[in-house]
């Protein structure tokens, strides 16, 4: 259902690989509300992925760009200003990836080459993009920009490895460009901390399934999905939140704040039975 939320108004949307990816129901959101996009991601995602049926379905063109390279992001930044007729009101920066994660190395046993690639793509880029941004003057007054991260760069969760130092790092970026912006041009950066969701990148983390499943149980309102998260971005880029700026926003049905819920302490006794010996002795207690 459309609200124009974003009539006239112009996005870049980083970061839609499939039809799970959250970015992809971004985009999505963003034109039925009335906005128009271009869409990018890495030269060999728009290769071997779904993206060009995307940019089909939506009439918008696919810039690509390597989100570590800021003469890539500079361009994006042009081409869009080009084809959209003129400043930009929202850019959606949905990119993550740990060579660390991806090669199942441990977060004590870290390649720091590879830690420095997690950090460059999951976090500086967003530097990058901003910057980028701003020397070429591409955001119009109130813009907006968001960022997906995830609650790992508060509390430590059990294999989500060094992707939660970048997370922490990408909140840090939306604080420190965000005063410099909302001083200078009124711009805003916000991060939206989202529930565990199953897209590729969801699914290369250590133990998903059971961190998907302990995070509904926790959260008084389940998990919110990939469609929620656009619907919340939805009213980030709108002129309702021209105030709200260099915060990070959960939306996580309320896991963020809860210690222990009844559904996950219910589980959780469950599982201690299963581990009971045959005297009835708990033995993983
Ligand atoms: N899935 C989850 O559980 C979850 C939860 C919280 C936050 N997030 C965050 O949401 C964002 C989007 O991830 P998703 O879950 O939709 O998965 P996804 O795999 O669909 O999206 C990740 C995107 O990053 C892109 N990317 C990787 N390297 C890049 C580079 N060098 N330059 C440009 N793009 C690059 C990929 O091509 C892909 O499109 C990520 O920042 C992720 O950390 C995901």
């Amino acid at each position: 259902m459309s609200n124009n939320l974003l009539t006239g108004k112009r996005g870049i949307v980083f970061g839609a690989l499939n039809e799970k990816s959250i970015a992809w129901k971004v985009a999505e959101r963003a034109v039925e509300e009335g906005a128009t996009i271009t869409l990018s991601n890495t030269p060999v995602a728009v290769r071997m992925g779904t993206v060009n049926a995307l940019s089909e379905k939506l009439n918008c063109e696919v810039i690509p760009a390597d989100a570590t390279s800021v003469e890539d992001l500079e361009n994006v930044f042009k081409r869009s200003m080009e084809v959209l007729g003129g400043k930009i009101d929202f850019v959606l920066h949905s990119i993550g990836m740990s060579p660390n994660v991806r090669k199942h190395r441990t977060y004590d046993d870290l390649d720091y080459n590879m830690l420095s690639t997690t950090l460059d793509v999951s976090a500086v880029s967003f530097h990058k993009m901003i910057q980028s941004a701003k020397k070429l003057d591409a955001i119009n007054e109130y813009g907006s920009i968001v960022a997906l991260t995830y609650v790992a760069a508060q509390r430590t969760f059990f294999g989500y490895n060094d992707m939660a130092d970048a997370k922490a790092l990408l909140e840090s970026i939306a604080r420190s460009f965000g005063y410099i912006y909302g001083r200078e041009h009124h711009v805003r950066i916000n991060t939206i901390s989202q529930s565990p969701t199953m897209t590729t990148a969801g699914q290369g983390v250590k133990g998903m399934n059971k961190l998907y499943d302990f995070a509904d149980r926790m959260s008084p309102l389940g998990n919110a999905t990939a469609d929620e998260c656009a619907d919340y971005c939805m009213v980030m880029f709108s002129d309702l939140t021209k105030k709200v700026t260099m915060q990070n926003l959960y939306h996580d049905g309320g896991f963020s704040n809860v210690g222990m819920s009844l559904r996950a302490m219910a589980t959780y006794e469950r599982g201690l039975d299963e581990y009971k010996d045959e005297n009835g002795k708990i033995i993983y207690g």
